[in-house]
This record gives structure tokens, C-alpha cells and sequence, in this order.
């Protein structure tokens, strides 16, 4: 940096460098303070907008605070996109003029050391104040090395190792000269034809929570400033998976205790793991536009919570309140916003265009902006960016740090526990090494683009393992032919390629079939009303099982699809969703028994798309099912139950469960429970099993969910090998809200069950008793 061209920054940098304020800093310090003591007290008194926060460095942000136009700071509230190309961020002209004149304060999709590079230094060098910009990207699952889609993920149920995949894409996305990531999405996701059901970890709230947190421990690290880690953001606030029918962006209608009750328990956790920021969502709650809703974040998410994070909007969402019809036009839509103490305005640069003038008119508080211009700043010493803008884009560490082998392997490792097997009848898999003729059928056999799945980052094409290399890289010496049979399309049901993937399976001793979605087909704005194979994949799968000639499924879809025929008719199904940079190697360990598989769905799979939502943890009703009485409540051309359940996954090993016990057959409601059950590996191969607590209060002021998923262990048992899993219950943590949103647990029988999945479980209950 030349620090002669930047003398205003430079004073401050060695003021703050040496601990002190220069004169004029330390009267401007302390007007700040003076204005801002003024509003916490007349905060309690009378309703006012600004909520103050406690600032990690707040003498800093102050002094910085104090030498900035109204133009400068809503400059830093300000945050454009680079324009960013599938291929790699291109980077227009007007943001480099934006950037030059003070007006961003944050750019998106621009990365790698290079870009980054160039444009800090115009923000540095250019600019009068020379404040640092900060760098954000989807950094979703994986930057370059691309791990599972994270509902594929959350099938590992093992959160630990997730965290250690966050780990690497901080470590490759700080390389990359970013400092903020758009992830996680801790959105509770109950509803198949949403598309971003394949961002989230399913449809429990607990498993939503436990990843979420993985996740942002994994990318913030111990410490913010250390190079390797960057900030998360807990997206989307709130009830975003609550979108009616499944169409993204749609109306949410949902009582205030599904939202505190399913929805929110993810989002309180990510403010206790310490996540640096937050996402709006696109959606409105009970007939407010998240985004300028001062429910969610003043009264809960800053006032209940606490959270003295950055506040960032999605995609336009300011902008979006005027067609919401919630906004009157641009200046009402920046005054919602900033009265919700939103921070950062992505995309619509309506804060930068109708804040100052909101200021001068009186109508917004100068001290408002200064909060959210506070909270952005603070980050940016809390990176590190005011020490040194440039510290993380460095070209050696980037060239060391990407694709690095060991992340390689581990995204490996991801892959294999991701994949869940879905049926495997007469164990048929895995497949004996010494088949000599194997067919790869379908159009997702050798694709090396669509497994990445969506929000790939940085990801290229190039470098992923597709199933027929992976399967090539395993069997070298094996007759392997592939045909794709039909084009991975939605519209085009043409079947051309049909005969001649039925010639090719007739000729071979065993058919892969590769079937499933575009990765285009579920993430953002990909929502869909059947579950079906997309095109003509289905004629497909049926001309080829037709031939006689044995067919394992390997299904690859952001989501669960509709499943009735195969399962009929399909002696084995693996599912992988998208397993990223590793996919082929993944599949083909699993296929040949390399790796014993040991993923389990966080979904329920819908029988099919009219059941939907079919979450595990529904209520009872009224009539409850009778196959014999037609007034109960039922279908009268579907089953109630999922086609496989919450929770569900096979293994080439089997487990049996025996002896659940409980420590106590009474409990207060502040009392502790040790719940204890054997579980056995029976077959003849070792294995992962995931031991699964569901709860049920039988009776109670509010009805109760049938299951609630409390607690879980994944295990490893050697063939023979019997372990006792031991869970601590806390009677705490099974309260509910009353009928006053008050959590309480009031006496009654409490049903413990425990098994492989939510439906087969053993049963033991306890008793609520009064203190
Ligand atoms: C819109 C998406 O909803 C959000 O999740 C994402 O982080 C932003 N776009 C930025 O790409």
C-alpha cells in the first residue's frame, strides 16, 4: 500500500497501531459515544430503532466512524456483485468506478488472489479514506476441492467431520483472498419440490442446528483473525423452507410456535457458536417481508438473542419489498430496512441511494447508519483488514493451498459416508470384483459437471471424478462401457439413445445406471412439482431392467425423488445426491464393497409428490389411520408413511438392537435421564450404524410431535462385536412451548425410542413428575 497517497488512513492506522487517538480523533470518539449513551438510554424509555451493539473494537471503529461523509458510510453499506461467470469472476467496469469512489463497502463473487488483489488496492489506494472492501462468495460446500451438496452432508450424520470440510473450504477460500462465506443455510427444510432442500440438512430441526453449527465453527476457527478462517453467515432469517407449494421465493404462513418451535432452534445456535453474520430472507413472515422485519431482527434475533453480528441482505432483497407490496418505493423500502437494523444492502444500492437523503429529511437517525456502518467496520478490524488490506491474498499461499492432496482425500472420505443405501435385495451389492462386463448407463455415468450439484464456488469441471473414471481408476483391467441413453433434461423426452443402451446392458453381466437431476434442477429458483426422473430417464430405467440383465441404481438429485416403480422393480438403489469433486471414486468404493456405506436420510422420501410435506415429526390427529374405517385420516390412493423413512440407510453388514434401558423410570422437570441400548453388528462385515433417540410426550397442554429426534451416535462395530450406546437425557431439553410460548415440561409419560431409523425403534417410557 502507499501509505503517502493514503494520509488519512495512515494517521489513523498508527494511532491505532500504537493504542492511542490522535487529538481530533479522540473528540470525534467522543461525540460518537456521547450520541450513542444518549440513544441506549432513550432506547428503554421510548421505542427507537437503533439497536446499539457492543463492538469488539470499538475505540477503532469510532475513530475510523468519525472521519466519514454521510456518503462514505453509506458507501460501506453498500455491496455489489463482481459479475461473477460460471467460468471465473469477470469483473465490469462500474465497480471498479464504484469501488474508486467510496460507494462499496463489500464485494461479491470475486476471488482468487489476483481479482481480489486489484480490487483492493483500487479501494486502498483510490479512495480518500482507503477502507478495506470485504470479499464474500457462496462458499457452500467446498471452494475448489467440492465436498457432497450438504444434504448429502448431513446423511454422514457426523458433524464433527463436516466441520473438518468447512475447515478446508476456509482454508482454500482464504486462500482465495476471500474473508466471507454465504453459508450455512440452517434452513429447516420440510418440502421436497423446493429446490434449496438440497442446501439444507434436511427436514429436523436438531440435525439443521448440529450441522449448522459444524459449519460455522469449521470456517470462523478459533479466531477471525487467523489467515485461514473467514466469516459464516446463518441464512436465511427466517422460515425460508416455509415456502407454500415448494416455489421458492413464495408466501410463508406459519404460527409463531412452528417458527420458535422448528424453524428458529437453528438459527439460536448459530448466535451461541459465535457466527459473524446474518442473512434476511427472501420470503415474508406473518405478512411482513423478512428483510424489513422488525420482529425477526430487532425483537428476536437482537433483542432476545443478543446477536451483535453484520446483518446482510439476500440477493435484492430490499429492492423486493416494493413488489412484496410492503414498500411504497425505494426510500420507504431503505427506511423498512434500516429500521430492522439491516446492515448491508446486497445488490439493489438502495441504501446508497436513499439513505443520506432519509438523513438530511430527518427521517432516519444519522446514529442508524452509524450502527450498521459500526457492526461492518468492526469486521473489518476483526479480520485484520485495517493492519494490513492485503493479508490474505497472497499468490504463494493460494498455489500451496488449493486442491491440496490431503483435502483431496478427505472430500473422498465425505463422499463415501455421504451415500445412503437406499435397498440392496438379496445383497446383490457390492458387486463382485471379478464381473467381467459392466455397463454404465445414463446421463449421469460420466458427467463430470452435474456432480458438483449446485453452488459450486470455484469448482471446475474439469477436476471431478466422474462415475465411469472413478469405476476405471478401481477396475482397470474390467471390460466397462458406457451409454448415456438419454439427455439429463427436463423437457426433452426424446429416446434416441434408448436401443442402444439396451444392446449394451443385454451384452453385459451387470447394469450401473446413473439417473437423477441436473444440478441446475434443485438449488436457487429450482423448485418442482413432480419428483418424477427428469425426461425420459424413466423409459429409460425401464427398457433396461426389461432386458433381465441385473441393474443397480445409482440416483444422483438434489432431492428425493419419486421412487414407487423402482423400488418395486430395482433389486438395489444407492443414493449420493451430489458427492462434488470425488464422485466416481465415492460411488465405485461403495459399489464394490471398498467402503461399507453408512449414510442415513435426514428426510423422510416421500411415497410420492401428494404427500408432501411428510415430515417424521407430525402430529397425531383426531382419527388416526384404520385401514378398516374410511373416516380416519388417510389416503384412499397412497400410504401415509414415507416410501423409506427418516433416518433410514442400509449396510452390507446388518445391526441388531437389544435391552434398551433407562436409568429412571421417573424424572422432574429438571431431572437427568441415562438412556442405554446394545447394539450388535450380526452380518459379517464391519460397519457404521447411526443409533438414533427419538421422544414423544403423550399428553400435554400443546399437542406433541409422534417422534422428535434428541440425540444420536454414529458407530463402528467390528462383525460379532456387540456396543452398548449410552445417551444423557436432560428433561430440559425435551420442553416444548405451552399454549403462552412459554417452554415448559409438564408432568406425564415421555416414550423414548431407539433404533436405526424413526420407524424401527425399541420403546421404553418414563414419567414427569412434579419437584
Ligand atoms: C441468493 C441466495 O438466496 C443466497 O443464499 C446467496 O447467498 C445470495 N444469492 C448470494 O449469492
Amino acid at each position: 500500500m502507499n501509505m503517502l497517497k493514503r494520509p488519512i488512513l495512515f494517521a489513523i492506522v498508527i494511532a491505532l497501531c500504537l493504542g492511542v487517538s490522535a487529538p481530533h480523533q479522540v473528540t470525534a470518539v467522543q461525540s460518537v459515544t456521547s450520541n450513542t449513551d444518549t440513544l441506549s438510554s432513550s432506547n428503554t424509555e421510548q421505542e427507537s430503532p437503533v439497536r446499539m451493539t457492543e463492538l469488539r473494537h470499538p475505540e477503532k471503529v469510532d475513530s475510523v466512524l468519525a472521519m466519514m461523509t454521510l456518503e462514505e458510510k453509506v458507501g460501506q453499506l453498500n455491496m455489489l456483485s463482481s459479475g461473477f461467470a460460471e467460468t471465473g469472476p469477470t469483473l465490469s467496469e462500474e465497480y471498479r468506478e464504484l469501488i474508486g469512489e467510496s460507494k462499496l463497502g463489500a464485494i461479491l463473487n470475486a476471488h482468487t488472489v489476483e481479482h481480489t488483489l486489484d480490487l483492493q488496492r483500487l479501494a486502498v489506494e483510490e479512495t480518500r479514506l482507503g477502507i478495506p472492501l470485504l470479499f464474500a462468495f457462496d462458499v457452500i460446500h467446498g471452494h475448489r476441492t467440492i465436498f457432497p451438496v450438504p444434504l448429502a452432508e448431513a446423511s454422514t450424520w457426523d458433524p464433527e467431520l463436516i466441520k473438518q470440510a468447512s475447515r478446508i473450504a476456509a482454508e482454500e477460500a482464504s486462500a482465495a483472498g476471500l474473508h466471507w462465506t454465504f453459508t450455512p443455510m440452517v434452513d429447516v427444510s420440510p418440502d421436497p419440490r423446493w429446490g434449496r432442500i438440497v442446501e439444507s440438512s434436511g427436514e429436523d430441526p436438531l440435525l439443521n442446528k448440529l450441522f449448522g453449527v459444524a459449519r460455522i465453527e469449521g470456517f470462523q476457527g478459533d479466531d477471525l483473525y487467523d489467515l485461514n478462517t473467514i466469516m459464516a453467515t446463518a441464512k436465511h432469517f427466517a422460515a425460508y423452507g416455509a415456502a407454500q407449494a415448494g416455489r421458492d421465493y413464495n408466501t410463508v404462513d406459519i404460527s409463531e410456535r412452528t417458527l420458535r418451535e422448528i424453524y428458529l432452534p437453528p438459527f439460536k445456535a448459530a448466535v451461541d457458536a459465535g457466527v459473524e453474520s446474518f442473512m434476511t430472507a427472501f420470503n415474508e413472515y406473518d405478512g411482513v417481508p423478512a428483510t424489513g422485519s422488525e420482529f425477526l431482527f430487532n425483537e428476536i434475533l437482537r433483542d432476545e438473542w443478543g446477536f451483535d453480528g453484520v446483518v446482510v441482505t439476500d440477493y435484492t432483497a430490499i429492492m423486493e419489498m416494493i413488489p412484496h407490496g410492503f414498500a411504497r418505493d425505494s426510500t420507504h423500502a431503505a427506511e423498512l430496512a434500516i429500521d430492522a437494523n439491516v446492515d448491508m444492502d446486497m445488490m439493489s444500492s438502495i441504501f446508497l441511494n436513499e439513505l443520506p437523503g432519509l438523513v438530511q429529511n430527518g427521517i432516519v437517525a444519522e446514529e442508524q447508519v452509524d450502527m450498521a456502518v459500526s457492526r461492518i467496520l468492526d469486521m473489518k478490524f476483526e479480520l485484520g483488514l485495517f493492519e494490513d488490506p492485503y493479508r490474505y491474498s497472497n499468490y504463494d499461499r493460494e498455489a500451496e493451498t488449493i486442491r491440496r492432496e490431503d483435502f483431496l482425500e478427505f472430500a473422498l472420505e465425505v463422499a463415501e459416508q455421504s451415500i445412503v443405501l437406499l435397498k440392496n435385495e438379496n445383497n446383490m451389492l457390492p458387486l463382485s470384483r471379478e464381473t467381467e462386463k459392466i455397463a454404465v448407463i445414463g446421463p449421469l455415468g460420466d458427467n463430470k459437471y452435474d456432480v458438483m450439484g449446485s453452488w459450486s464456488a470455484a469448482g471446475e469441471e474439469s477436476e471431478n471424478v466422474s462415475l465411469m473414471e472413478g469405476l476405471r481408476n478401481l477396475l482397470p483391467e474390467t471390460d466397462l462401457q458406457f451409454a448415456q441413453g438419454v439427455p439429463l433434461s427436463l423437457e426433452d423426452y426424446s429416446g434416441n439413445g434408448i436401443e442402444e443402451a439396451v444392446e449394451l446392458a443385454k451384452e453385459s453381466d451387470v447394469v450401473i445406471m446413473a439417473l437423477g437431476e441436473g444440478r441446475h434442477m434443485s438449488g436457487e429458483a429450482a423448485s418442482r412439482t413432480t419428483l418424477n426422473l427428469p425426461g425420459g430417464q424413466q423409459d429409460l430405467l425401464e427398457a433396461v431392467h426389461e432386458t433381465g440383465t441385473p441393474v443397480v441404481l445409482v440416483l444422483m438429485a438434489g432431492r428425493p425423488l419419486d421412487l414407487r416403480w423402482t423400488d418395486e422393480n430395482i433389486t438395489s438403489i444407492v443414493n449420493a445426491f451430489y458427492l462434488g469433486s470425488r464422485t466416481g471414486d465415492a460411488i465405485a468404493s461403495v459399489l464394490f464393497g471398498d467402503h461399507n456405506p453408512g449414510g442415513k436420510l435426514t428426510i423422510s422420501w416421500p411415497y410420492n409428490v401428494g404427500q408432501i410435506p411428510n415430515v417424521y415429526y407430525h402430529k397425531k390427529t383426531g382419527r388416526p389411520i384404520d385401514p378398516d374405517q374410511r373416516y380416519t385420516s388417510k389416503y384412499l390412493d397412497a400410504p401415509n408413511t414415507p416410501l423409506y423413512p427418516f433416518g433410514h440407510g442400509l449396510s452390507y453388514t446388518t445391526f441388531e438392537y437389544r435391552n434398551l434401558n433407562i436409568s429412571e423410570t421417573e424424572i422432574t422437570d429438571s431431572g437427568m435421564l441415562n438412556v442405554s441400548v446394545e447394539v450388535a453388528n450380526t452380518g459379517e462385515r464391519a460397519g457404521h450404524e447411526v443409533v438414533q433417540l427419538y421422544t414423544q410426550k403423550m399428553v400435554a397442554s400443546v399437542t406433541q410431535p409422534v417422534r422428535l429426534l434428541r440425540d444420536f451416535e454414529k458407530i463402528n462395530l467390528e462383525p460379532g462385536e456387540t456396543q452398548t450406546v449410552e445417551f444423557e437425557l436432560a428433561a430440559h431439553d425435551l420442553t416444548y412451548l405451552n399454549q403462552e410460548l412459554k417452554p415448559v415440561l409438564e408432568p406425564g409419560i415421555v416414550k423414548i425410542f431407539v433404533g436405526g431409523n424413526v420407524e424401527d425403534t425399541l420403546e421404553a417410557e418414563i414419567t414427569i413428575v412434579e419437584e
